[in-house]
């Protein structure tokens, strides 16, 4: 049999698993400071949920197969369909707007490439009742600081934004009226950064554009800046106002002092299709990484999962890339300790049954405290005490027991002392980092940042 998991899945030895717990600690952490709730849901779902709602491109790409009750069921390959049926279901009566966060784990059967897995982990933060565009700026600025606590810079990465609704009366200028036509054209041109022109001109064709307007499309998609759009635009109301609207968005994120991270960019289109409104994604500024993350506005989701009729907009982080960007940058934390704070060593087999009292009464005060189990020589237990990350051994030996004491040895600085057990509680609480006492510390490693 292979040992190795199934192409595009992953195991997460120690080490790894620990990265992941220092990018879940930063992407919670950004998630709280601007005040949102965690939630989560199922992994499995009904198919239907994603039928239509998201888009051909997820669709053909999930995980799905029919229970043993016969229910065509798939393996998420994204949150925001599951939270909008959890909001249809039970937030509707919660005070508006609902401002969310989770972290689940997604599968997606994808083509493997670099930065594409067959399941990631993904952030995703939307705000619920809000269709103003200030929501748009709390999950942009949300997303930028997020990313700068990974010590991620203006110099390493930066968010494209675009907007749906411009696209859409820019399409209807040139002719393109036909909403299934639109959305059949977006697919096109979603794709415009990854494929060649002649690729996507043929492809604008196929979805039913007619040369001169795919050529017109190819055209627009040249344009800069906004004031550009504007200008050679100015008899389309639908499109000026648009064009209004993301200058209000950039004007707030200015204020926020984030101008030097976001820009606008007319080729970002997102390939889900529900997004009705300013749409976004993050990139690594040398372009050598595939999106980091992407969202966008989607007013019309919770209306077709369950009829009813809330704005919501928000974004997904994956850690997949955003892993390939801290190592390429150098910016993981230098160093993984296993966490311990202290391992026992035994030196005499007679004094076993104290010395479990002893471990067990230190973890119940809340140390991570770990011993052989095996016993063996004292220089074995030393090694084991090394190899664990251990900041302190304890050493019982029958000499200080008779005391009523043991030997405390700091492992780096080699230094030792006696210690009445009456007084190690303090002894330790003094020496060790308090922190880290208790319950709190639910994180297996702790990373020491690099300073
Ligand atoms: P998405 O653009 O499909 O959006 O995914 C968001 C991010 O998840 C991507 O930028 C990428 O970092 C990561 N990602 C997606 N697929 C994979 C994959 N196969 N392997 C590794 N990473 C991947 C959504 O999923 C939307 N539901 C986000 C959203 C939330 N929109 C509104 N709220």
């Amino acid at each position: 049999m292979d040992l190795a998991p199934l192409p595009g899945f992953r195991d997460f030895f120690p080490e790894e698993r620990a990265r992941r717990d220092y990018v879940f600690e930063q992407w919670r952490a950004a998630a709280l400071r601007y005040g949102f709730c965690a939630y989560d849901g199922p992994p499995l779902e009904q198919t239907d949920l994603y039928r239509q709602k998201s888009g051909d491109e997820i669709v053909k790409q999930l995980y799905c197969f029919q229970d043993k009750g016969e229910r065509d069921v798939s393996l998420r390959p994204e949150m925001t369909p599951t939270l909008a049926r959890m909001v249809v279901r039970g937030g509707q009566s919660m005070p508006k707007p609902l401002k969310w966060f989770s972290m689940p784990q997604l599968f997606r059967y994808e083509r493997q490439q670099k930065g594409r897995l067959r399941e990631h982990y993904q952030f995703n933060c939307d705000i619920i009742g809000e269709n103003s565009v200030e929501a748009d700026v709390e999950l942009v600025a949300l997303l930028i600081d997020c990313l700068r606590s990974f010590r991620l810079t203006a110099e390493d990465f930066y968010v494209r934004v675009n907007d749906r609704q411009l696209l859409a009366a820019l399409t209807q200028a040139i002719g393109i009226v036909d909403p299934e036509l639109q959305g059949k054209v977006f697919g096109a041109l979603d794709k415009f950064t990854r494929e060649s022109p002649e690729t996507i001109r043929s492809m604008l064709v196929a979805a039913g554009a007619v040369e001169s307007q795919a050529d017109q499309l190819l055209d627009l998609f040249k344009l800069k800046t906004l004031s550009e759009i504007a200008g050679r635009f100015d008899a389309h109301p639908a499109v000026c106002e648009r064009v209004l609207h993301l200058q209000k968005f950039f004007g707030y994120i200015e204020s926020m002092g984030l101008k030097d991270y976001a820009v606008f960019d007319i080729t970002i289109v997102r390939g889900l299709a529900y997004y009705t409104g300013i749409v976004f994604e993050a990139f690594d500024r040398k372009g050598k990484f595939r999106a980091i993350s992407g969202g966008g506005r989607y007013d019309h989701l919770l209306k077709k999962i369950g009829n009813v009729d809330l704005p919501a907009a928000g974004f997904g982080m994956g850690d997949v890339v955003l892993g390939e960007i801290l190592t390429d940058r150098g910016l993981w934390p230098s160093k993984w300790s296993s966490g311990i704070d202290l391992y026992l060593v035994l030196v005499d087999e007679s004094l076993r049954a104290p010395f479990l009292a002893l471990a067990h009464e230190l973890r119940e005060q809340g140390w991570r405290a770990d011993y052989s189990l095996s016993g063996g020589g004292v220089g074995k237990q030393f090694k084991a005490a090394g190899q664990r990350g251990a900041r302190f051994a304890i050493v019982i030996g029958p000499e200080e027991w008779q005391r009523g004491a043991v030997k405390l040895k700091h492992l780096e600085t080699r230094e030792e002392t006696e210690v009445r057990v009456d007084q190690l509680k303090s002894v330790l609480a003094e020496k060790l980092d308090s922190r880290f006492l208790g319950n709190d510390n639910k994180i297996g490693m702790q990373a020491t940042i690099k300073s």
